[in-house]
């Protein structure tokens, strides 16, 4: 479905991704893991089409999406959350969703229709007539989640949409991308939360300066040396002996 060749990005002297190349197939559930400046954000923009890429190629759904617009790509079924959220602050819940979900359906009956079923989707019914900026972390990461959502994906882009959430909003977030993946959404996530995304993830590429220097299964990543030495440290090996 997504395949990356040689994929780098710099920023004037700066290589944040160096010839990162990647397949992802129609409904696995990849994770991306990495310390504070690995690059990841900016694979992701890269692939959702918020950057062009210096070198390489990206390939999406037999389409070369290289360099194309972020919307276009959106269009094409290829959704990126944001790290740091950013709904529309004045706006309803309800409002934010449609917004996703008029990129896709011309008609405002329709958008609202899917709307609503992004909403109760993502378990944020009672919150629809709530100002975005009202609410507090957990729920204006699952509005993230719900405005990409409503773009109708094939592929979703999800960005730490666990960082900060308190035990029982984590839990929420984890069941929510679970449901996603199980009704046939192909989905990247970045995490910092590593017992999350054991949970979750069926396959782990670990970036460390830009660069994919491990992949493999939780269980293989958590066991690597070299994931240990660059991110996880010996605490992490300990507690899960
Ligand atoms: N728009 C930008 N302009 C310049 N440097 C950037 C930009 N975005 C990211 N970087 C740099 O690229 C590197 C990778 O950043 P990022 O992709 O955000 O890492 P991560 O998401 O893994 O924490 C960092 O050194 C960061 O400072
Ligand atoms: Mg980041």
């Amino acid at each position: 479905m997504l395949t990356l060749e040689r994929v780098t990005k710099r920023f004037g002297g700066l290589t944040a991704v160096r010839e990162v190349s990647l397949e992802v197939r129609a409904g696995d559930l990849l994770g991306i893991i990495g310390p504070n400046g690995a690059g990841k954000t900016t694979l992701f923009n890269v692939i959702a089409g918020y950057y062009r890429p210096d070198e390489g190629r990206v390939l999406f759904d037999g389409h070369d999406v290289t360099g194309r617009p972020a919307h276009a790509i959106s269009r094409l079924g290829l959704t990126r959350t944001f790290q740091i959220v950013k709904p529309f602050g004045n706006l309803s819940v309800r409002d934010n969703v449609m917004i996703g979900a008029l990129t896709r359906l011309a008609g405002t009956r329709e958008a609202r229709a899917e709307a609503e079923r992004v909403i109760g989707l993502c378990g944020l019914g009672p919150h629809a007539d709530a100002r975005a900026r009202a609410l507090p972390l957990g729920l204006r990461k699952r509005l993230e989640v719900a405005r990409a959502l409503a773009t109708h994906p094939k592929l979703l882009l999800l960005d730490e949409v666990m960082a900060g959430l308190n035990p029982t909003e984590l839990g929420g977030m984890i069941d929510l991308v679970r449901r996603l993946h199980a009704d046939g959404l192909t989905l990247i996530v970045i995490e910092h939360v590593m017992a999350a995304m054991m949970r979750l993830a069926q396959r782990i590429v670990m970036l460390h300066h830009g660069e994919r220097i491990a992949e493999g299964t939780p269980r293989e990543i958590a066991s690597d040396r070299r994931v240990i030495d660059a991110y996880l440290g010996e605490e992490f090996v300990l507690a899960d002996a």
